[in-house]
């Protein structure tokens, strides 16, 4: 690994900020905030100093609130208007987090809202303002690592805007997309205005995409280097069907392109210390003790309580990205199997309304849990024998990850992530963590769950070596901080 020695000889840490709309501890709808809360924790301390900025929400948690330090604050010229912008602070598990605060765009219940517009004009202020907020914070970091749309438009005013200061110059910077269906666009001529930046960087070149502007394209087009989360991923957003539209300007950069697996922090998602289930257990003895979470979860959710039945877990986004078409195309019919569902997740209406629909008609088989709680996502992933993930796309999917580290075998379709994490059964060979089905089919679907069953039913030895073979693979970030470690060495030279 390079690292810089001073002309005294001593060691000088390499600065990192980590740019992103949610971060746990602090605020989670999905995957990213898993990756923005875990991630900077990995990176190795003695070379790097990682520093993470996001926004300071109303509809954070009070304790979090009420341990935020305030830092400074300062007026900033956005939108045409003249903004406050506060920073407050935490440092937690040797991570310094800052947060920008503005009440006027930062106040909602939730955190993302469904209008477009707004939602650019939110997270070009969060651009703008924690480039601004550096300077005041006295941090000038080597690398600013941005995290999807929302942060698309700091590569583009760091090169087009504030290198004219000194303090700027040189700062490089990268974009990971957890997700390219989400881009932030709106027609040119609004975002220009809100963006503030010139005319001449809304062309097909740089910001602008099939007319309108396109914040993530900024992104890309801008960022010293693009990366994605899994390698599958970052095949097939060069091709049209996962490109949504950016396939050619992925292939373009795909020099600069590449694919780094999420990893999952192993501390949080540890069946032999989680406190949130029943009956902690571990690889020697999930046999007889993991069934005990099954047991207890029966009861809680009133399902019909038998050990042996098998019991299929989904939490999850209820977004059509996830494949919830095929599984409401099929569910009459497993639902004549003998398994159980449990389901934990919220999101468009139809799917909401679907399962409840399903839980209605099928009482003590199924239970649609049509909430957000950390607590039943990992009683679910400790209880279940299986975990449906059919995904339409899959950037790279941490959900079958922490399936695994519990020992829940996976049934996923083979798209990016969920392809390269879950090595599927064969049973000739004995290898394997999960099942998995190729085309987006939904009886072909419906056939891996039940070549599943039948192994679960009538080959419980291999079941039981299967999920030795899933809680021993490694999904913690050991392999891939590295990666990420290696690249930001590259680019700070
Ligand atoms: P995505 O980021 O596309 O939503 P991932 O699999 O990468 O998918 O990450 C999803 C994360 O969100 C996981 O940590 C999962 O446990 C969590 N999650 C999703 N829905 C819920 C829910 N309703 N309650 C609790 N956790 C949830
Ligand atoms: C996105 C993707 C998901 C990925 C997560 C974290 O939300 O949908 O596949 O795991 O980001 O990178």
């Amino acid at each position: 690994m390079d690292i810089y020695i001073s002309v005294e000889g001593k060691v000088t840490m390499k600065k990192i900020l980590f740019a992103a709309s949610e971060g746990v501890p602090f605020i989670k709808t999905g995957g990213l905030a898993d990756v923005v809360g875990s991630l900077p924790k990995c990176i190795d301390k003695e070379f790097f100093d990682v520093r993470v900025i996001i926004p300071k929400y109303a509809c954070m948690k009070q304790e979090w609130k009420d341990k935020m330090q305030y830092v400074t604050h300062f007026y900033m010229d956005f939108n045409w208007k003249n903004e406050y912008v506060g920073v407050m602070e935490i440092i937690e598990e040797g991570v310094h987090y800052y947060f920008i605060d503005n009440e006027y765009y930062f106040s909602g219940m939730k955190v993302y809202t469904d209008d477009p517009k707004w939602e650019i004009e939110r997270y070009a202020f969060f651009s703008k303002a924690l480039l601004s907020a550096l300077p005041a914070v006295d941090f000038r970091p080597d690398l600013i690592h941005c995290h999807d749309w929302q942060t698309g438009l700091v590569p583009v005013y760091l090169k087009e805007r504030f290198q004219g200061g000194d303090f700027f110059r040189g700062i490089k910077s990268v974009i990971t997309i957890h997700n390219l269906k989400f881009q932030g666009k709106w027609d040119t001529k609004t975002v220009q205005g809100i963006t503030g930046l010139p005319a001449h960087y809304f062309t097909p070149d740089k910001l602008e995409a099939y007319k309108d502007a396109n914040l993530l394209k900024g992104g890309i087009v801008y960022a010293d280097a693009v990366t994605t989360v899994s390698n599958t991923y970052a095949e097939e957003i060069k091709t049209p069907f996962y490109g949504e539209g950016l396939d050619g300007l992925l292939r373009a950069r795909s020099g600069s392109l590449r694919g780094i697996v999420n990893g999952i922090d192993y501390t949080d998602f540890n069946p032999e210390t989680d406190r949130r289930i029943v009956r902690q257990y571990d690889a020697s003895n999930f046999r007889k003790e993991k069934v005990k979470n099954k047991r207890a979860l029966q009861q809680e959710l009133g399902l019909y309580q038998d050990d042996r039945k098998m019991m299929i877990g989904i939490v999850s986004r209820l977004t059509d990205q996830k494949g919830f078409d095929l599984i409401a195309y099929i569910m009459d019919e497993l639902c004549r199997d003998d398994v159980q569902l449990v389901i934990l997740g919220t999101g468009e209406e139809r799917y909401e309304n679907m399962f409840r629909h399903f839980d209605w008609k099928y009482g003590d088989k199924i239970s649609a849990n049509i909430y957000y709680s950390e607590d039943l996502s990992h009683k679910i992933y400790a209880s279940c024998d299986a975990f449906l993930m059919p995904s339409l796309f899959e950037p790279c999917g941490l959900s079958q990850l922490m399936a695994l580290r519990y020992g829940t075998i996976p049934i996923v379709r083979e798209t990016g992530g969920l392809k390269d994490t879950v090595q599927p059964y064969n049973e000739f060979e004995n290898t394997g963590t999960g099942f998995s089905f190729v085309n987006y089919n939904a009886h072909e679907m419906l056939n891996t769950i039940r070549y599943a069953e039948h192994i679960y039913y009538d080959k419980k030895r291999e079941w039981n070596k299967m999920v030795d073979r899933a809680m021993a693979a490694d999904f913690s970030w050991h392999v891939s901080a590295l990666k990420y470690q290696e690249m930001y060495d590259w680019l700070i030279g």
